[in-house]
């Protein structure tokens, strides 16, 4: 039916800011959000596509066998919401069982979001798209204003909420809910604590493409902010912290350096690590009390080798 894109976010200047801090700061760190250039969709979607990264492929697996399941607790829908939808494939299968009358989609990947949802207007000549190119952590609240009124639910697939430590998490849950509504719903899929053998393998493909994602950031600034980083002089290195229950990405120096970046300099002793992503994994009842903390309702779940789909009110 229609299609409508909007950048929200086309007059910010946060890439600067932000990495300029996080490379200030001990230990060095910057946003996971940073990741998704162009290049770094591309690679996000190539690491779906690697054997040792079960993840989407679970997700999608168990979306498809309890489907009828999920879309009766569901209910009838005015609007899916989908934050960080990347590629807009998951939500189509909602789409199909749900039929609602608008999609709303988000992302700070304006270009990739607005190619991947515009087909979605073709494909369902009923549903109205909006694709809202933007950070929602920064704001938002600014997508209120192009969500229709009525039952809303908001999806967040693909085990992203465990980019976030602990107590963001559950403030990103609380502002859904706000977003969600009186009626709303969440439908969130999550990533299980599991054997961390098959955890390390997921994030260290024999193909190496969680490290070009890795890498790729510093190919990023290099373009984007004048940054002068030489990626072989870095190393992907990603591992699981039981007692965090998380998998942490680094990118190690391999050498004493100095690094410039939007002109200032950087200093780099041999060893040391610049931190690009933290991967929570919960457990069903772990993530169903920060859920509740946030103000959310449980109301079902599902899981499937490893992986949890939860719905909450
Ligand atoms: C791990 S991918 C998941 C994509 C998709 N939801 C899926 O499950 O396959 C994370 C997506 O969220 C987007 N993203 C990450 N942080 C974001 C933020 N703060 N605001 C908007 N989008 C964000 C990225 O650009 C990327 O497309």
């Amino acid at each position: 039916m229609t299609f409508t894109f909007k950048n929200l976010s086309a007059d910010r200047d946060d890439l600067r800011v932000d990495v300029l801090t996080g490379l200030a700061a001990s230990p060095k760190s910057i946003p996971p959000k940073y990741f998704y250039d162009e290049a770094g969709c591309r690679l996000f979607e190539a690491i779906c596509a690697q054997p040792e990264y079960v993840l989407c492929r679970t997700e999608q697996a168990l979306m498809r066998s309890r489907l009828p399941d999920i879309a009766a607790a569901i209910g009838a829908v005015d609007c899916i919401v989908e934050p960080g939808a990347g590629d807009c494939v998951k939500v189509r299968r909602l789409l199909d069982a749900l039929h609602p009358g608008q999609l709303v989609v988000m992302d700070i990947a304006g270009a990739p979001l607005a190619a991947a949802a515009e087909p979605l207007s073709r494909d369902y000549p009923d549903l109205a798209v909006t694709a809202l190119g933007m950070d929602f952590l920064h704001d938002l609240e600014a997508a209120a204003p192009h969500l229709p009124a009525g039952r809303r639910l908001i999806y967040y697939p693909g085990s992203s909420i465990g980019n976030f430590p602990p107590d963001a998490a559950t403030a990103l849950l609380a502002r859904f809910r706000r977003l969600a509504g009186a009626d709303g719903q969440l439908l969130i899929g999550f990533d299980l604590k599991k054997d961390p053998q098959r955890l390390h393998a997921a994030y260290n493909d024999a193909a190496g493409v969680t490290a070009a994602f890795n890498l790729n950031l510093l190919v990023r600034l290099n373009r984007e902010l004048g940054a002068d980083f030489d990626p072989a002089r870095f190393s992907h290195y990603a591992f699981y912290n039981p007692v965090a229950g998380r998998i942490e990405m680094h990118l190690v120096s391999l050498a004493e350096q100095d690094v410039s970046v939007a002109g200032e300099r950087f200093h780099f002793a041999l060893g040391e690590t610049l931190h690009t992503e933290h991967s929570y994994k919960f457990r069903c009842d772990e993530f169903s009390t920060m859920a509740r903390n946030a103000g959310w309702q449980w109301s079902a779940e599902w899981t499937q080798d490893g992986f949890a789909v939860q719905l909450y009110r």
